[in-house]
């Protein structure tokens, strides 16, 4: 072998590998930190690969070097040593840099995984927002939880009607004013949007026989002019008992202990002879302000809630007329029962003190959110 061309293979080789390495050697020395700042992990990790096939390629088995050192035996003895410690020193310096490149490359890809894992377990955890019931089914719970403690059945019913249900089961003449379209929406095939949940009186009666009590929350809906105490949708309960020798006495009582059970122990009520097509006799009933406890007066002024007169007026009652009965096959001479209904959405503008039933169905979160 020459001795020219044994003397240059070592730079070459080192040539070689520095060629390849050149984009490696960022990640040694001084500016090594400032270059590994800027790598991610996912690239961290793909340098470090390469870095290991750079390593097989240039100080492997099959590499220029492995052969550089078969070669030594070969040389001129003279030469040998010589050329055999620049051979080393070659192998050596390869070496030194892919060694100190994977350190650094490792160390910065640990770090960067560690990081990434963090979890700073003082941070205030991230709350999911939960939402909240609106105030009418607040109090649409509070008013069922009452009703079936005393053994009532919560109905549901339709919400589109035909007059079956809306007027003629319930006794209400066809040249009623209720029927006219002022009062009531029609669909265009002629069904009412339900104006009362008394209509829930007349399917819980077909679908049970008396002995039977039910009650019945729900939405209905009138022709009225939006305002602070109006709106042309809105909510009712109705409620209906059936059994034998069933009297106003019944009523009275059922409609004290629940007005009592809702707005405080101390309550009592009112009713007022009134005329309802579905009841007879029909009466009106009030309860003692729970604001002013029925006195009037707060504080040496008018009560605000009641306007000084000490009493809320709430809803409509009666014993159930007999023609109802008949309307679906239950003889009046053997059951009686007695109805009553009024308005969730006025009960909870009261227990809320809200000035404006509108707000309850505007849906805006800052007034809904308060009734958490
Ligand atoms: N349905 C009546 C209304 O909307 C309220 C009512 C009055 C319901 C008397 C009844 C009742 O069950 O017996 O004004």
């Amino acid at each position: 072998m020459s001795t020219e061309v044994t003397s240059r293979q070592p730079e070459a080789v080192r040539e070689a590998f520095e060629q390849e390495f050149g984009r490696f050697a960022r990640f040694r020395g001084e500016g090594r930190a400032v270059a590994l700042s800027e790598l991610r992990l996912a690239d961290a990790e793909a340098a470090l690969r390469e870095l290991a096939e750079l390593r097989t390629r240039h100080a492997g088995k099959k590499s220029a070097l492995a052969n550089l050192k078969k070669q030594i035996g070969r040389v001129a003895p003279e030469e040998r040593a010589a050329f055999g410690q620049r051979v080393q020193q070659t192998e050596a310096e390869i070496a030194a840099s892919l060694d100190e490149a994977e350190a650094a490359l490792r160390s910065h890809a640990a770090r960067a995984r560690v990081e990434l894992e963090r979890l700073d377990v003082t941070l205030p955890g991230r709350r999911p927002r939960r939402g909240h019931l609106h105030p009418i089914t607040l109090v649409r719970r509070r008013l069922e939880d009452i009703f079936v403690s005393m053994g009532y059945a919560v109905e549901d019913g339709p919400e589109i009607e035909t007059d079956f249900y809306n007027f003629t089961a319930l006794n209400i003449p066809p040249d009623h004013p209720a029927c006219s379209v002022q009062d009531t929406f029609y669909t265009t095939e002629g069904f009412a949007l339900r104006s009362q949940t008394s209509t829930v009186q007349i399917h819980a009666m077909q679908r049970r026989k008396p002995p039977l009590r039910v009650i019945a929350p729900g939405r209905v809906f009138r022709r009225d002019t939006p305002d602070a105490t109006h709106n042309p949708m809105f909510f009712q309960l109705e409620g209906l008992l059936v059994d034998r020798n069933v009297t106003m006495a019944h009523l009275k009582g059922t409609v004290t202990e629940f007005l009592s059970r809702m707005f405080g122990a101390g309550t009592r009520t009112r009713f007022r002879p009134s005329y309802f097509p579905f009841t007879e006799p029909s009466a009106e009933f009030d309860f003692s302000c729970f604001k002013c406890g029925g006195t009037g007066r707060l504080a040496g002024e008018p009560c605000r809630l009641c306007k000084g007169g000490g009493w809320i007026e709430l809803g409509g009652s009666g014993m159930v007329h007999p023609n109802v009965l008949r309307a679906v096959g239950i003889d009046p001479e053997e059951f009686s029962g007695f109805a009553f209904g009024f308005g969730i959405d006025r009960m909870c503008a009261l227990l809320y003190s809200l000035d404006d039933i509108r707000l309850l169905f505007e849906n805006d979160v800052r007034f809904l959110e308060q009734f958490n």
